[in-house]
């Protein structure tokens, strides 16, 4: 998705643009650029290549510059060509005055177009950006501040903003409304990004603007300015993160790292879990879960399949109706909201746009008893809820979420046992027990990551197939939908997960030769079932390739691959199964010699809708 740098200082400020939008390309983007004052004008490089071409054609130029703005542009309105990369000028006399970066959508900018096109402004680009930086400077009047606050008022729909204006040279001004942007504070220099990640290295004092924020940065002040409009103070934060947090070190790419940092990342989540307590997700928890008789939970992509699984947790050992909706849907659609909800929203990023906004739909529908299970902190979704759960898998650079998930599997584990213990429904001998599993996980993962090497064995036969079918039961149902999720975004090889059951409804009709069916096989009450599934598939051809748990009596032979897992893990076995699949997909993708980190068209946080 899109990411913003901006730099006002003392110093050359170019190799701190150019190394933020580096730190921000794991986000996903088809275009970049940067701004910047050349003498008293305002000068910039584009370009539809990496940021490292950018970087070049900007060497190439010998600029040097103490103020600028920049960066990386993931198309929504207009292709990603150079002409529509940020950043956007705009002057009406000819002379350029006013220079803008943008993430999000502007959703009145057909209306704003039409006016400013009448009002004498030509537009070279198709963004609805460009009609921001119009927007400003129609009104700038010799302080862009002042011209920035009034566009916000006429501008409908989410966005972060990052705006420079010629005759200001010291000074930049951003503002937020539905899209991340922070405010990065140093000594005699200061700084705006979309993501604090950007500015590793240069400050850790960050401010997190607030939706309806405008922010006034010169070389020695900050100042941030509410929805109305009035000087406020927004709290600074210390963000601890160190400029190699997203160095590949000895991995090929940073799936692959991320894949093989679980054992860690599971073990963080729980640090601190010493008991089973409903206080691990927030003061008043207790009160949240006693007064709540059923479970929504809102999210998407891969979000939403840690979700689905975690009903079957929940509903097993608390006994709790769960449903669990694509955010993007129950955003729009009629429900009948009960207040006796506890709304979820699982989210790694927590900006996710439609996630954001089916938690505020839910909690305009009265239900306010809101709980956030999170990777970030200091996100829109944690601010936005009562209780919130902060898993710890660090920064995840790989678009495909590989630790992010198993993580909010970790938490949402956890709150199934707090649930069940509130409800009255978990023996304290139960509790132990799964206590004990759970804090194993880091060494049964580390088991899984073990059979690596059985998985590579079989990427090689899936590089040229098309069509991939990945068959679970049960609670390993959802970790079939992951796997082709998987599969599909970073190999693009096309996958369906199904319920093993729903094979013989319809999607027998597509086993051939030509597609591996992906079984997820756990020693579980649903084994024997699941093998007479397999035996549909074999009947007609179909080559299986089976993850199955020790003791399961599944063995190869010609049409039948398996890698056997260890134990099974009882309720916990999901988390090992996605595992393995994530392996197959990375490995997958390699032999198919794709961008695995960052796949075609894709995005890491999906800030727009
Ligand atoms: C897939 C993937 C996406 C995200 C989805 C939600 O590998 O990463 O499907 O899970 O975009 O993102 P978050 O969790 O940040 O809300």
């Amino acid at each position: 998705m899109c990411g913003i740098v901006g730099a006002v200082a003392q110093r050359n400020v170019i190799p701190v643009l150019l190394e933020g939008l580096k730190r921000l390309e794991y986000r996903g983007y088809d275009s970049c650029g940067i701004a910047v004052f050349q003498g008293a004008e305002l000068q910039r490089v584009r370009s539809t290549e990496r940021v490292a071409v950018l970087a070049e054609q900007v060497q190439s130029q010998q600029l040097e510059a103490v103020t600028g703005i920049a960066h990386t542009r993931w198309a929504t309105h207009g292709a990603p060509a150079t002409h529509n990369a940020h950043p956007h000028f705009s002057g009406h006399t000819g002379h350029t005055r006013i220079a803008l970066v943008h993430n999000g959508i502007i959703e009145n900018h057909e209306a704003l177009r039409e006016r400013l096109t009448k009002a004498g402004y030509v537009f070279e680009s198709q963004t609805d950006t460009e009609v921001v930086a119009h927007l400003i400077d129609s009104l700038y009047q010799g302080d862009v501040l002042q011209a920035v606050k009034a566009a916000c008022v006429q501008l409908h729909g989410a966005y972060a903003l990052a705006v420079i204006a010629k005759d200001e040279p010291h000074r930049l001004v951003g503002a937020r409304n539905g899209s991340p942007l922070v405010a990065g504070l140093g000594e005699g220099e200061n700084f705006l990004a979309s993501d604090a990640l950007a500015l590793a290295g240069e400050t850790s004092q960050i401010i997190y603007l607030e939706d309806g924020d405008v922010v006034d940065l010169h070389l020695d002040s900050v100042q941030v300015y509410d929805a109305q409009g009035e000087p406020c103070q927004r709290e600074v934060h210390t963000v601890h993160l160190h400029a190699g947090e997203a160095d590949l070190g000895p991995y090929r790419h940073y799936m692959q790292k991320e894949i093989f940092e679980q054992p860690r990342a599971v073990g963080d989540t729980l640090q601190g879990v010493e008991v089973v307590s409903p206080e691990l997700f927030g003061a008043g928890a207790k009160e949240v879960f006693q007064n709540i008789d059923q479970v929504l939970i809102l999210a998407c992509g891969t979000s939403f399949y840690a979700g689905l699984t975690a009903k079957y947790w929940i509903e097993s050992l608390a006994k709790v109706p769960v449903s669990v909706e694509i955010a993007s849907e129950y955003r729009y659609r009629d429900s009948v909201p009960n207040p006796r909800t506890l709304v979820l929203t699982i989210s790694q990023s927590g900006e996710t746009a439609d996630t954001l906004a089916a938690l505020k739909h839910a909690r305009k529908l009265g239900m306010e008893n809101t709980l956030t299970i999170c990777n970030v902190a200091s996100s829109a979704m944690v601010r936005e809820s009562k209780l919130a759960y902060i898993t710890r898998a660090g920064v995840e650079v790989g678009v495909a979420s590989t630790k992010a998930f198993t993580t909010q599997l970790t938490a949402l584990f956890l709150l199934a046992m707090v649930v069940a213990q509130v409800k009255g429904q978990l023996s304290a001998e139960q509790e132990a027990d799964l206590l004990r599993k759970l804090r194993h996980m880091p060494v049964a993962i580390s088991a899984v990551l073990a059979l690596e090497p059985q998985v590579i064995a079989w990427a090689s036969r899936f590089a040229n197939k098309e069509h991939a079918l990945f068959l679970g039961r049960g609670m390993h149902y959802p970790i079939a939908l992951e796997g082709a999720l998987k599969l599909k975004e970073i190999s693009y090889i096309h996958a369906e997960g199904y319920p093993a059951g729903e094979l013989k409804h319809g999607p027998l009709a597509l086993v051939t030769q030509a597609m591996p069916v992906i079984t997820i096989a756990p020693h579980d009450a649903l084994l024997e079932k699941l093998k007479s599934n397999m035996q549909e598939v074999h009947a007609r051809g179909g080559e299986l390739y089976v993850f199955a748990d020790a003791n399961t009596q599944i063995n190869s032979s010609d049409t039948i691959h398996v890698i056997h897992m260890p134990e099974h893990y009882g309720l916990l076995s999901p988390v090992l199964h996605a595992v393995t699949l994530q392996l197959l997909a990375y490995h997958v993708a390699c032999a198919r010699g794709t961008d695995v980190d960052k796949p075609r068209n894709l995005a890491k946080s999906v800030t727009v809708e």
